[in-house]
């Protein structure tokens, strides 16, 4: 397993539409293996995997989201389809391992249910609530190329891109300066 680098706003292929997958293969599994790994090590309670920068229609929540117990294995979800969302909706906060230290209030359905396939390529449906129905939708959206930041009005949005410039800018400095800073330090 590996880490592997997360996509960020406003990379271009995260608008990409991702395409179905067909093989259910080693390659397949280790992508998944990876996704959760980098999922773990960045806390994030779901990915896409087009934001490890892979356009295919997948996406991972994390275990206990899922409605698994605390430290359950990352649930996978093949080429899935939203197939019902409940009329009565939430709004919460919601946030996303590419647009890191942003959250915005998004109204979603309570209750959504998923048709997918597993790593097997069996089909199975599933039915979240609360945060798992709000992971379905976001995901799902990843997957059509529809992000956080279409949830929001104009004025937020520049609000938002002007705050990732500024992060994304002190972080170039930042490692910029620290090999400086070591050969300084012998
Ligand atoms: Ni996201």
């Amino acid at each position: 397993m590996a880490i592997r680098p997360i996509l960020r706003f406003p990379d271009p292929k995260l608008r990409q539409r991702s395409v179905t997958v067909t093989d259910f293969d080693d390659g397949l599994r280790q992508l998944v293996a990876d996704m959760a790994e980098t999922m773990v090590e960045a806390e994030g309670a779901g990915l896409a995997a087009i934001q490890v920068g892979a356009p295919m229609r997948l996406f991972i929540v994390e275990g206990h989201v899922a409605g698994g117990a605390e430290g359950a294995p990352a649930k996978v979800f093949i080429n899935p389809e939203i197939v019902d969302i409940s009329d009565e909706a939430q709004t919460g906060d919601e946030g996303c391992l590419s647009f890191p230290g942003i959250f915005v209030p998004v109204k979603r359905g309570m209750r959504a249910r998923v048709r997918a396939m597993d790593l097997d390529g069996n089909t199975f449906e599933a039915e979240g609530e609360g945060l798992f129905a709000r992971a379905l939708q976001h995901e799902t959206d990843h997957l059509n190329g529809r992000l956080l930041i279409d949830q929001v009005g104009p004025v937020k949005r520049e609000l938002i891109k002007r705050k990732l410039r500024k992060d994304a800018e002190a972080e170039r400095q930042e490692a910029a300066e620290r090999p400086a800073a070591r050969a300084a330090g012998g």
